[in-house]
């Protein structure tokens, strides 16, 4: 006996998604994954072969039965719920070897009841030592000094050159009212931050991991909300909470910030370790990253927490480094090179721009981009241990900021 690993596909069923969040705080199950996406589902269940796979058909049930037909091998055992009516899909249900189907709404217990009966039929895992306790994620905001600059490309990508490289990455949009992240991931959120800021009582690790998009194994996503007017509804707070949760769950967080200085931005710069300042080597884009850096100077973000990343850079730039030291008193930390076609690509496609062209100067740009971040940490981290407290006139000008 041991408790199954399971994925929940809940179509449109709310309920069965509470169901899950609790048969896994009660320790019945171990909750791999919650998805209303078909495609979701099946890379979900290639990827972490659960024992058992809880659906619900939904309102086409023999469409919802050609996708679990398709679930790669070994196929998970499946329990099911379905309209009681429908004669044709129970049958075929049952020839696909569905160990339960039950009528649409079934109670808690009678789940549990099911579960339990798959549970009775596991081999008992072998104890596993203690995972060694991880460290709190390191969060990165990004912030684009004018409209248009790249700076959702920037977070994107650097998100998936981070887990390209392994670690678990979750980006999280806060570019309010109208982040695009997910779309640069081809993904369609099901859930967003007006979700968190909806039930924000309820929120907790399990409950969190539920709310995010994403491929299994790929970067995670947290959308920002998808009718424009919800943004109102997230404040600094669920930033604060959601982030503090990420970083528990997490090796990375991105941000994608707003470049408007509202409030749940400079709540989301407090909690950052970094901040990547991404500019353009151009007079008016140089001359709106002088106002930001020296903006997040007197909120107290100085020195070693910004870095300035010069995007689209080329050789044929009329302003060179030289320009730029002279007139913000500082050069650009890290260069990436303007290649529309590529990135281009990968944002139409929903994919990292190594997979369109693993070579190209672009790619191996976003890779040391990631490499760099290391580094940088590094020097945060020793530059805030000697750092002196805030004070005084940083009070008045956050003060801006605060929602009434
Ligand atoms: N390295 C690059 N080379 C060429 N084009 C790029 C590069 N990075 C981004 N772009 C292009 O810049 C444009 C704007 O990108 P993006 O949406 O990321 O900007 P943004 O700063 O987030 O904009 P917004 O202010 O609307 O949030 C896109 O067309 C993108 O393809
Ligand atoms: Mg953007």
């Amino acid at each position: 006996m041991s408790n199954p690993t399971c994925i929940f596909y809940a179509a449109t069923n709310g309920e069965l998604r509470r169901h899950a969040l609790r048969l896994e705080a009660e320790g019945t199950i171990e909750l791999g994954h919650v998805t209303v996406d078909p495609s979701e589902l099946i890379a979900a269940v290639g990827a972490q072969s659960p024992d058992l796979v809880v659906a619900d058909l939904g309102e086409d049930p023999e469409r919802a039965l050609d996708m679990l037909d398709k679930l790669p091998t070994p196929r998970p055992r499946l329990i099911v719920i379905g309209p009681k009516d429908q004669s044709g899909a129970i049958l075929r249900a049952m020839r696909m070897g569905v160990r339960d189907y039950f009528d649409t709404d079934p109670s808690e217990d009678d789940l549990r009841s099911a579960i339990l009966r798959v549970g009775a039929e596991l081999e008992p895992r072998t104890a596993v030592s203690a995972p060694e306790k991880k460290q709190p994620a390191r969060a990165v905001a990004v912030m684009g000094a004018k409209g248009g600059v790249g700076a959702t490309v920037v977070a994107c990508q650097l998100a998936a050159a981070l887990a390209s490289r392994g670690g678990r990455v979750v980006l999280v949009d806060l570019n309010l009212p109208l982040g695009d992240a997910a779309l640069y991931f081809d993904v369609q959120p099901a859930y967003t931050l007006a979700h968190i800021a909806r039930e924000s009582e309820r929120l907790d690790p399990t409950y969190l991991r539920t709310l995010l998009s994403g491929k299994p194994n790929g970067v995670q996503i947290l959308a920002s909300p998808v009718h424009a007017e919800d943004a109102e509804l997230v404040r600094g707070e669920h930033v604060e909470r959601a982030l503090h949760l990420l970083r528990g769950d997490f090796d990375w967080v991105v941000l994608d910030l707003s470049r408007t200085w509202s409030e749940t931005t400079v709540r989301a710069l407090d909690l950052a370790d970094l901040v990547l300042l991404v500019t353009l080597m151009d007079v008016p884009t140089l001359h709106h990253t002088r106002k930001h850096l020296d903006l997040l100077e007197r909120l107290g973000h100085g020195g070693a927490r910004i870095r300035l990343i010069a995007n689209r850079h080329s050789s044929l730039d009329a302003v060179t480094d030289k320009d730029v030291e002279e007139f913000l008193e500082r050069k650009p930390d890290f260069r990436i090179p303007n290649d529309f076609p590529t990135t281009l690509a990968a944002v139409n496609r929903g994919v990292s721009v190594g997979d369109i062209s693993a070579r190209s100067p672009l790619a191996r740009a976003y890779i040391e981009l990631s490499q760099a971040l290391h580094g940088w940490f590094g020097a945060q981290q020793a530059a805030a241990a000697k750092a002196e407290p805030s004070q005084g006139a940083l009070a008045r000008v956050r003060g801006m900021f605060r929602r009434s």
